[in-house]
């Protein structure tokens, strides 16, 4: 089955609009008013497209996220029934400090197809098109390294591996250190972190590390349609996530997933720039409209574009 492409505009609309009311509050050091900005405006775009929603990633819970919580249902009830992953404002830390790279993120499958992660972190590894069996969360840094060097024909030393900077990734760094490869450190944002594998234009080979479970299912159902690899392991290590994981039928608490199994079928996924980053340009308003840049994917037509409108601010 195939997502009709009318959704694409709709999306591209609710990644835009939500983009569009979190730059207001680009630099005014409030992350929090910046999120809710985009969480209310995606709520309300998401309301008025002919679907049957719901949202599998959203922003928590119901107790902790009034809006946009997982298991919320959205869209006027008229259409087909779709899984919704959300992250409206990816990157709380660079609109509230005015960075390059705060995004807003939406991808939609039908439904029961986007895995229903839960609220942890995810071991991740990303690269390009690659041989399967090559690349593996389970392997040393070093072998995924060599093979990755091998498969590509390329030196160590010209190799790039993006990584968060966080203390948690210390023996990562060290090793990649310790093999010459060149280190792409990124303080947040490991959406856009994973997506740099997708085009050599970003020079980045392959994308290691600990981060968001959520943002690690937005980043693989992008990187499907870019036929890229990704390998995610949840992490469960305290007894809520543990109870949580049980009550969302994760029975393997150390299962690694593959891409396949993250995203499943037809996928359409959103992100548009709010500051601009080395992907996408921020939000730029100039007197009654507002223009946005929006990276699409939509996997059945092979889409992935980066569109960029032209929109009025108030229709
Ligand atoms: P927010 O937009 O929610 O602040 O998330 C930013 C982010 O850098 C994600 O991209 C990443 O997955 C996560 O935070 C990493 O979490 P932590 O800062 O705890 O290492």
């Amino acid at each position: 089955m195939t997502i009709d492409t009318k959704y694409i505009n709709h999306l591209i609309n609710v990644s835009s609009k939500a983009a569009l009311a979190s730059s207001y509050l680009i630099g005014k050091k409030d992350k929090i008013a910046a999120d809710q900005a985009a969480v209310d405006s995606m709520r309300t775009e998401l309301n008025k497209i002919d679907m049957n929603g719901q949202v599998v990633i959203g922003e928590g819970s119901l107790d902790e996220a009034p809006m946009l919580y997982t298991g919320e249902l959205l869209g006027n009830k008229k259409g087909p029934s779709f899984d919704i992953a959300v992250d409206p404002l990816e990157g709380t830390n660079f609109a509230a400090n005015n960075l390059p790279g705060a995004i807003s993120v939406i991808a939609i499958s039908e439904k029961g197809n986007l895995f229903n992660a839960p609220e942890t972190y995810m071991d991740k590894i990303a690269t390009g098109k690659i041989e399967k069996g090559l690349i593996d969360l389970d392997n040393s840094i070093k072998k995924n390294i060599t093979n990755l060097a091998d498969y590509m024909n390329k030196d160590i030393s010209s190799i790039t591996a993006c990584v968060m900077d966080r203390p948690r990734h210390k023996k990562i760094i060290d090793e990649l250190k310790e093999l010459n490869v060149k280190i792409k450190l990124i303080t947040d944002g490991d959406v856009l972190g994973a997506l740099y594998v997708s085009n050599p234009k970003y020079h980045v080979d392959i994308f290691l590390g600990i981060g968001g479970g959520p943002e690690g299912v937005l980043a693989a159902a992008a990187l499907d349609t870019y036929d890229c690899y990704f390998q995610g392991r949840f992490i469960f290590d305290n007894e809520k996530d543990i109870n949580e994981a049980k009550l969302l039928g994760i029975t393997d608490l150390n299962k690694k997933y593959e891409l396949k199994e993250i995203v499943k079928g037809d996928s359409i996924f959103c992100a548009t720039g709010i500051t601009t980053s080395d992907v996408l340009s921020g939000i730029h308003v100039d007197g009654n409209n507002y223009t946005s840049e929006t990276l699409v994917t939509h996997k059945n037509s092979n889409l992935k574009e980066i569109i960029k409108r032209t929109d009025p601010i108030k229709e």
